[in-house]
């Protein structure tokens, strides 16, 4: 292993959902751009996409819009992929959606099923798309962007999206036992509450601001938000050669909070 096994150079990755400036995507998206990657990104805000493929510049080699809970149109974009010669490396599947918090006796059957679609069935497409490239290759890297949510409880309304995003995780799993043989490694990151627009836009609600984010700040041993840059280090390793023995892991990027008991006390000395 040297410093060098970092490098993504001469790999393809596919980051979707990369179109918020801000956002998770896009701050993976441009990461691998300067570790080496070409990068295809796809999202379903054409604006939001047309500006990251800007950034990127040379490194982008498509940029296409694509609902990935849509069948037909993940096919069109893999396609799209095809035609240019591009074969994926690397995919990363970040979009979410979370249209309301509601308490689970209250949750709308058309929330759920819109949640389930993105978060968990485009993530399936995709990966499904992917993968017949991959093993053609005998090696790929699929990182899926979890959640601590997904791995604990965080009440507030959020039932439906931690539904959604313990099935990341347990596809995470699958994925890896499935085609750990056969060169392709799954992985998935799971955050703690990241300082992006959609979350600070929260801010704005004083119920929020002066009630809920401090309880989020507790459970944060680091005492701060993290950023969408602090998921890029991490995706990069598991996306590169450095973690080439690396399968089926849930990587918490998220200051402690999961591994701090909720009666916990950072750094606190009072009994
Ligand atoms: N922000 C947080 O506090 C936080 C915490 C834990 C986990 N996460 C996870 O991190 C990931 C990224 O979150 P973010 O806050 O950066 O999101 P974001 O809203 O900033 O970016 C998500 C992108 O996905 C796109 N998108 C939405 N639906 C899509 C669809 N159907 N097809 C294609 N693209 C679609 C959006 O247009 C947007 O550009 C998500 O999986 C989320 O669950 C976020």
């Amino acid at each position: 292993m040297t410093v060098g096994s970092f490098d993504l150079s001469g790999k393809v990755a596919m980051v979707t959902g990369a179109g918020a400036n801000g956002g998770v995507g896009h701050a993976i998206a441009l990461g691998y751009a300067r570790a080496g990657a070409r990068l295809v990104i796809c999202d379903i805000d054409a604006d939001g996409l047309e500006r990251t493929r800007s950034e990127l510049g040379a490194a982008a080699v498509l940029a296409r819009r694509c609902d990935i809970s849509q069948g037909d149109q993940v096919e069109a974009l893999f396609a799209a992929c095809n035609a240019d010669g591009c074969a994926i490396d690397i995919l990363v599947n970040v979009p979410f959606v979370f249209p309301r918090r509601s308490p689970p006796h209250e949750v709308a059957l058309g929330d759920w099923e819109r949640m389930f679609a993105v978060n968990v069935t485009g993530y399936f497409l995709c990966a499904r798309a992917a993968i017949p490239g991959m093993l053609a290759k005998g090696a790929g890297a699929i990182i899926n962007i979890g959640s601590n949510a997904g791995a604990s409880a965080l009440g507030r309304g959020a039932f439906a999206y931690s539904c959604t995003k313990a099935a990341v995780h347990q596809m995470t799993r699958e994925l890896a036992i499935e085609y750990g043989r056969r060169g392709i490694r799954a992985n998935a990151i799971l955050p703690a509450q990241i300082r992006t627009p959609g979350f600070e836009s929260h801010l704005s609600n004083p119920a929020f601001r002066d009630g809920v984010l401090p309880r989020i700040l507790e459970g944060l041993p680091m005492n701060r938000l993290l950023e969408p840059d602090d998921m890029v280090g991490p995706a990069i390793f598991l996306a590169s050669d450095a973690a080439a023995a690396v399968n089926g892991v849930l990587l918490p990027v998220d200051g402690g909070n999961l591994a701090m008991n909720a009666g916990g006390s950072p750094g606190g000395a009072a009994a």
